[in-house]
């Protein structure tokens, strides 16, 4: 087989040249890092249920409207996605407060928000990701006023619909951080979801004992993390159990 052209190789994934010119090829690796690369691991089998976390939520988001990068999956480690201009911010929604919001403000982890808070991180590893204000953001031109409103409704309506379908297999929605990308067609511009959706940009919790089913697990030195992922995986019904073709359901809560 042609060796694939590299793109990119980040910290958990590779984008490697697509085949149609506007596609991409997002390969899941094992890798793990946190606080900025200061902590780095493997761990095993975690690209592959990444890969199927990501594909199900995206298509979720896809059936409901909202646009997102995602083509198809096209095999254990790797799916298709459209090429897209990546703005350079994380935006992370946050229902409960958790990790680096505990820190700032000295609050209690598990603290319910009285309503979802929006925030922004210019996305600079040198500078470790300093959290910006829109004003930042429309002075050094990252992204227009009319991108800002068009991405926080996007990252709104993903809180509620993600929510809504972790609730349903008994996981808390803590906080996530979504990217954005433009996809140009023609002289239109879009914006769209970008990146993955998984336990490893997620925080979720079991409703019932509070565990942590997500990378905290990794940053933390909690153990079992590949099991957290997959358990996540289970609920949702699309880890197969007795081969690739025995995809269940997701487990609804009563
Ligand atoms: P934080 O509490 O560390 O700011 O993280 C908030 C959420 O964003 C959490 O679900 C983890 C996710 N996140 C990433 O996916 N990548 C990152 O680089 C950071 C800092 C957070």
């Amino acid at each position: 087989m042609a060796r694939r052209r590299r793109i990119f190789e980040g910290k958990a994934k590779v984008l490697f040249e697509g085949p149609e010119p506007g596609t991409l090829v997002q390969y899941f690796k094992d890798d793990a890092s946190a606080y900025n690369n200061k902590k780095i691991g493997v761990i095993t089998g975690k690209g592959v249920l990444n890969n199927r976390i990501s594909e199900y939520l995206m298509s979720q988001l896809n059936e409901i409207g909202v646009p997102t990068h995602f083509v198809r999956r096209l095999n254990m480690r790797e799916q298709l996605v459209r090429e897209v201009e990546i703005i350079p911010i994380e935006v992370v929604v946050r229902n409960i407060v958790a990790g680096s919001l505990s820190k700032r403000f000295n609050m209690a982890e598990g603290t319910a928000l009285p309503r979802s808070i929006v925030e922004y991180y210019y996305k600079a590893g040198d500078m470790d990701d300093p959290l910006v204000t829109e004003e930042h953001i429309t002075a050094f031109g990252w992204a227009t006023p009319q991108d800002l409103d068009e991405i926080m409704s996007l990252a709104l309506r993903v809180n509620d619909f993600l929510s809504g379908l972790f609730l349903g297999v008994g996981i808390r929605l803590v906080d996530f951080k979504l990217e954005f990308g433009r996809l140009w067609e023609g002289e239109q511009m879009r914006i769209v979801l970008a990146d993955e959706i998984s336990p490893d940009s997620c925080r979720l919790w079991d409703l019932r004992t509070n565990e942590k089913m997500d990378k905290d697990r990794f940053r933390r030195d909690l153990g079992n993390v590949e099991e957290a992922y997959q358990e996540v995986a289970r609920r949702l019904g699309i880890l197969p159990e007795g081969g690739p073709s025995d995809f269940k359901g997701p487990t609804l809560m009563q």
